[in-house]
């Protein structure tokens, strides 16, 4: 099965509404950069490789929208320049472009502060953007395109790469736990901690997947329990405070999740609950593994103490969707990630092999690493 989180057609980028699955499967059309950055607040497309790939066709729709004649207006909320359209004017110079692709830049840089990818998205872009500011904005506009397409492409590359290293690490039969989604919905295909296995199925090796539920929005529940169950792997939903007493009594193997950010010590940071199954992983003996793709590795920070995290709505905690069943004037918190320290990781599995125990000398080498 091949889910395209993310597709290019008619011009506009298509991401699965991720809000509504399983019960309802639908795309949503995004053509600037303010609409992307409101589908990554919004969660229609989440996870980190995900959201990198989604910032970076925000970028190129931007550059698309800011150079189509007549001057391109939005589907959703109008940038500043649109109004130069209601005056009548049909292009933009040269310096209104480049101030339209600030702006563009800085909503995608505000909708979600966690994952890493989406900075690292952003980064490569301008980059690409830089080099080719001398020529016509059509043409700059096709360039960020292009790069656009490559990350999608690369990413899934990448994911296959993380795929067979992880897959060499589980035992046929294994019994492994996931928390959250690191699938196909979360990448531009295949996933990292799913990707892991799909490619263990694929190589014919007989594992099953507990899938925590993950509370409050219910990837696992929703989304890793919908994509194994649409790859035909065994997939087995418990709630978040189960894991314990799964590990406890032996039916746990190994432990695989993906990441939103890694530190350069090698903490991790990951949807909340990651750092208790972390914790009860170690108290029983069971591996830990996280799948991690480089560009969610950010060398520039010290410790994962460094990571911002996300606080979302306290709607979230209170019940889900139009269900409430909390009580009313309850002070709630609602972090979105947790810190898993370094020494309680086993291994990083990346597209440039595992790495185990992972410190700052071993990930300044695998930056470093011959590709
Ligand atoms: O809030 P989300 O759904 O974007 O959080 C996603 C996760 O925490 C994933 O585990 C992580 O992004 C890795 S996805 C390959």
């Amino acid at each position: 099965m091949r889910v395209e989180t993310l597709r290019w057609s008619n011009n506009k980028l298509e991401m699965i509404d991720q809000r509504i699955l399983p019960a309802s499967f639908e795309y949503l059309i995004y053509d600037s950069a303010s609409s992307v950055a409101e589908g990554i607040r919004s969660m229609v497309v989440r996870g980190a490789p995900a959201i990198g790939v989604a910032a970076a066709y925000g970028v190129a729709l931007e550059a698309l929208r800011l150079s189509s004649k007549p001057f391109g207006l939005s589907l959703s909320k109008p940038s500043p320049f649109d109004k130069l359209r209601a005056n009548g004017n049909e292009n933009i110079s040269d310096a209104d472009f480049n101030v339209g692709m600030e702006a563009g830049f800085t909503v995608l840089a505000q909708s979600r502060p966690t994952a890493v990818n989406l900075f690292w998205g952003l980064k490569r872009m301008r980059g690409v953007w830089e080099s080719v500011k001398n020529q016509s904005n059509a043409a700059v506009a096709q360039r960020l395109l292009t790069e656009a397409h490559e990350i999608l492409a690369e990413d899934i590359r990448i994911n296959r790469a993380m795929g067979a290293f992880g897959a060499e690490l589980l035992a046929d039969g294994a019994r492994v736990l996931t928390h959250c989604n690191a699938g196909a919905l979360a990448t531009a295909g295949w996933g990292t901690a799913l990707g892991v296995f799909r490619s263990a199925a694929e190589a014919g090796k007989k594992i099953s997947v507990i899938a925590d539920e993950t509370r409050p929005f219910l990837q696992g529940a929703r989304l890793t329990a919908w994509e194994m169950v649409q790859e035909n792997i065994p997939v087995t939903l418990i709630t978040d405070n189960m894991a314990g007493f799964m590990m406890s009594r032996g039916e746990v193997d190994a432990v695989v999740v993906g990441t939103d950010r890694v530190a350069s010590n090698g903490d991790v940071a990951n949807k909340i609950g990651t750092y208790m199954v972390a914790v009860l992983a170690r108290r029983h003996n069971i591996p830990f593994y996280v799948a991690c793709p480089l560009s969610t590795i950010d060398m520039s920070i010290g410790s994962g103490a460094d990571i911002p995290i996300e606080e979302r709505s306290a709607d979230e905690v209170k019940g889900f969707r139009d269900c409430r069943w909390a009580a009313e004037g309850v002070k709630i918190r609602n972090p979105s990630f947790d810190v898993t320290p370094a020494e309680l990781v086993t291994a990083l599995i990346t597209e440039r092999g595992v790495v185990h125990q992972p410190g700052r000398d071993k990930l300044r080498a695998l930056f470093e690493k011959r590709q």
